[in-house]
């Protein structure tokens, strides 16, 4: 039996008004968000998805590669279009915030959280990570590529990430149809879309509910570095910056990738 996405089962249960409508597949691929990033502004759309059964390039956060078996999970991107850069860092965390409920809606009542800035951990294992890459025409941004990697249904992860990751089938102690839960995340992810288009103040708190240390005194690493002091973690803004209430009373704010929090 191959183990290949089964992209006509896909598509024919894909239930989504624009996100996905245009879906490249790939067997292999360097990297679904590399592609994305060479292709000219009009031979990509507003809603385009790539995947890939397997990435030979595949990157993550801060440089490291993002190497997973082949065939067992979900790597994609998908490109969005927004008509501003104001706050699409919240896209981000709106699609992390997908994979949380998607995880949740498995029903098997574990702990599912987004760290920040771009993991989603099950019980303090990571299960996915987010890359989001920019491309800007002068000072407009052209496309915003949200590459997306969550283990589905692989079974070991060798050297350091034995102890740091996770897949839903081994939370779950069962295997996952992958075209089903890239169909109800994408359907997710759409209607969130619709939420940060309108700035509905909903979306901030429905992620801020579900970031780790959320109302929580937490330690900060900045540059690599733990800081001594510790701060009360507000939530994110609507700019998609992180506000951190210092010892003080003083409210401080964070960008995307300023910082790195470490929760108790
Ligand atoms: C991280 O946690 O460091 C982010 C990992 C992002 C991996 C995804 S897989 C699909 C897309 N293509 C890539 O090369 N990276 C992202």
């Amino acid at each position: 039996m191959s183990n290949l996405f089964d992209l006509s089962s896909f598509k024919h249960h894909l239930s989504t008004h624009w996100l996905g409508q245009d879906f490249r597949y790939f067997e292999t691929v360097p990297s679904t968000n590399t592609y994305i990033k060479k292709l000219t502004a009009d031979s990509v759309q507003h809603g385009t998805v790539v995947l890939a059964d397997n990435q030979t390039r595949g990157r993550g956060q801060y440089q490291r590669e993002w190497e997973i078996d082949p065939n067992e999970n979900l790597t994609f991107s998908i490109v969005l279009k927004p008509t501003e850069a104001t706050g699409i860092h919240t896209l981000t965390l709106a699609c992390a915030l997908c994979i949380v409920e998607m995880v949740d809606n498995l029903e098997y009542g574990t702990q599912v959280s987004i760290k920040w800035p771009n993991d989603v951990r099950i019980k303090n294992k990571k299960v996915a990570g987010l890359l989001t890459e920019s491309v800007f025409l002068g000072n407009k941004i052209e496309r915003l590529i949200i590459g997306i990697g969550i283990n589905i249904n692989q079974r070991k992860f060798s050297g350091e990430l034995h102890q740091k990751a996770t897949s839903l089938r081994l939370a779950t102690g069962r295997r996952h149809l992958r075209e089903q839960l890239l169909n109800e995340l994408l359907r997710r992810i759409e209607f969130k879309y619709h939420l940060w288009n309108r700035k509905l103040p909903v979306l901030y708190r429905q992620i801020n509910r579900k970031i780790e240390g959320y109302g929580q005194w937490i330690r900060l690493v900045v540059d690599g570095k733990v800081q001594e002091d510790s701060y009360k973690l507000l939530g994110i803004n609507e700019a998609g910056m992180l506000l951190l209430l210092n010892r003080e009373g003083g409210i401080e704010s964070f960008s995307y990738e300023q910082i790195r929090i470490i929760t108790n």
